[in-house]
């Protein structure tokens, strides 16, 4: 129970990666404020799981593409459980399509979510992890973010911003004891990657030959979380079967 009584916000914790994210930081002892987009049920689901664990936990709806309602969702949060120790920047779409098709739209949408989403929420988690002089910020970029995808564009260069901005920030907050580290998975079987399940060139360019599950996304965030962790800040560790290598 190496976060016994740590709190963590986790985004885009109704499903997928979010999910077990809460999960693993619950069995190692944390309390959970959870955001989603919009599905209650999901919350609600992901609720009932955590409730197996001795941790208070609660399930936020916020666009965290929206400054204000992120703001007012985290203030509430922070009011709520008195502080905030672990913080991961998960929540993320796709609108995967070629350049030529590609409406500004479906750039600006993707960019709003997966990086100005980030920032949103670090702008206010951030100054109460300064006072604190403590905490782990663990944003969810993506081997796209390294590698570039074609039909990625939008996402790509989102994931990329992440993790300028994970450096940036551990360069900041690294004075007062904050670690801020960012994981670029590789495919992992989710709702997201639904249509890329079992396809043979999926596998053909994964060396060990089969997706990530979401829990093994988890046991690394909970490490970056923990204690264990406390040397590691503004480094990028790939997840994803050797695929980016
Ligand atoms: P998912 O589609 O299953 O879950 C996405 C989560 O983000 C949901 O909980 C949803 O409510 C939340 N979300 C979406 N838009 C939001 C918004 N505007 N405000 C608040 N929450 C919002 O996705 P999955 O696969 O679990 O991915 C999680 C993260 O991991 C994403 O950032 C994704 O880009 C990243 N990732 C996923 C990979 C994969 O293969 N599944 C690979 C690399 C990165």
């Amino acid at each position: 129970m190496m976060l016994n009584g740590k709190t963590a916000v986790v985004t885009g914790g109704s499903r997928g990666i979010g999910r077990a994210v809460c999960v693993a930081l619950a069995q190692a002892g944390a309390n959970l404020a959870l955001i989603y987009a919009g599905n209650a049920e999901k919350a609600e689901e992901t609720l009932q799981m955590l409730s197996e664990y001795p941790v208070q936990a609660k399930a936020y709806r916020c666009n965290v593409a929206d400054f204000e309602e992120t703001k007012a969702v985290i203030t509430e949060i922070h009011k709520s459980f008195g502080s905030i120790d672990i913080c991961v920047n998960n929540a993320g779409i796709t609108r995967d399509k070629l350049m030529l098709s590609m409406k500004p739209e479906d750039f600006s949408t993707v960019v709003d979510i997966n990086l100005t989403g980030a920032f949103n929420v670090l702008k206010q988690v951030y100054p109460v992890m300064a006072k604190q002089r403590s905490g782990k910020i663990i944003n969810i970029s993506s081997v796209a973010g390294l590698m570039g995808n074609a039909g990625q564009v939008n996402y790509a260069a989102s994931k990329a911003g992440l993790i300028g901005m994970t450096k940036s920030i551990a360069k900041e907050l690294a004075p007062r004891g904050i670690c801020c580290n960012a994981i670029a998975p590789g495919f992992i079987a989710t709702d997201m990657t639904e249509a890329f399940q079992d396809k043979p060139e999926v596998m053909n360019a994964i060396p060990m030959k089969r997706m990530g599950k979401p829990e093994e996304v988890a046991a690394l965030v909970a490490f970056l979380a923990s204690p264990m962790a406390d040397y590691i800040t503004g480094e990028v560790i790939r997840i994803d079967g050797g695929m980016a290598m």
